[in-house]
């Protein structure tokens, strides 16, 4: 099995909440949760509240995140955040391509594909999000959509950068709306990836991959996904807002 070998990742991701009072207090309750052994933690918080969410976690097993990350170090770009700002303050991953990000901002595989890479060259994982939506499922393009989404993510990556990434299975339909896919599901589809990436990058790269679920993961349902044999981890967002859901979880990553 090679799953023993891969590095297991838990990754909330707070979204656009929680301002910095609030980051201050969820985290001091957070900061000593027990993190079982070759489990990585992470929050990937508002960037805004990033230097807060570093001072509080400092010494801690928690790791701090972004949730998205440009691709030039600095320039005309109003409202973005380059990967330079963000390994300022430690930051080690970085949501990218999120399905809200593509949804609502625009976002695409190419924009995606050069975010990814900037983090990669400041030494930040990214978590690059993939996932079909509802309609896709329903019709059966859900292979092609994570196909497409993949393969331009990574167009052009070097092995050692594809081995920099982690990949997010995030089926659309089941983010924020308590529709988990079932183990089998998400099993299928992250499979899958890994073996898109075996197909570009080789077997050894493919196997080494981290590749994690989202989407309505919780206390309750978390031990089953991430006992499948393609699953390494998680991005959880409505979960990871509560001290004692997140400490499950990260429990049931053992
Ligand atoms: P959710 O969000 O856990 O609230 O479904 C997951 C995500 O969007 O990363």
């Amino acid at each position: 099995m090679n799953k023993e070998k891969r590095r297991v990742v838990i990754a909330g991701n707070w979204k656009m909440n929680k301002n910095a009072r609030e980051t201050r207090m969820v985290l001091e309750q957070m900061r000593n949760i027990p993190v079982p052994e070759k489990v990585d933690v992470v929050l990937c918080v508002p960037a805004i509240n990033i230097p807060v969410a570093a001072k509080e976690t400092a010494g801690s097993k928690i790791s701090i995140g972004a949730q998205n990350c440009h691709w030039e170090k600095g320039g005309a770009f109003t409202g973005e955040i380059s990967a330079d700002m963000l390994k300022y303050y430690g930051v080690s991953y970085s949501v990218i391509g999120h399905s809200e990000r593509r949804q609502y901002f625009g976002e695409s595989d190419e924009s995606v594909n050069k975010r990814a890479a900037a983090c990669l060259e400041n030494g930040i994982c990214p978590i690059i999000c993939v996932g079909e939506n509802l309609r896709q499922r329903e019709s059966g393009t859900t292979k092609d959509i994570i196909r497409q989404q993949v393969q331009g993510a990574v167009k052009g990556f070097t092995q050692r950068q594809m081995a920099g990434c982690i990949i997010a299975y995030e089926p659309v339909w089941a983010i924020g709306t308590g529709k988990t896919a079932t183990a089998r599901q998400a099993q299928e589809v992250c499979s899958y990836i890994r073996q898109l990436i075996s197909e570009i990058f080789g077997l050894r790269t493919a196997e080494g991959l981290t590749i994690q679920y989202g989407g309505s993961m919780n206390a309750e349902n978390a031990r089953q996904l991430l006992a499948m044999e393609d699953i390494d981890g998680g991005l959880i967002g409505g979960a990871s807002l509560k001290a004692e859901d997140f400490e499950k979880i990260v429990a049931s990553a053992q």
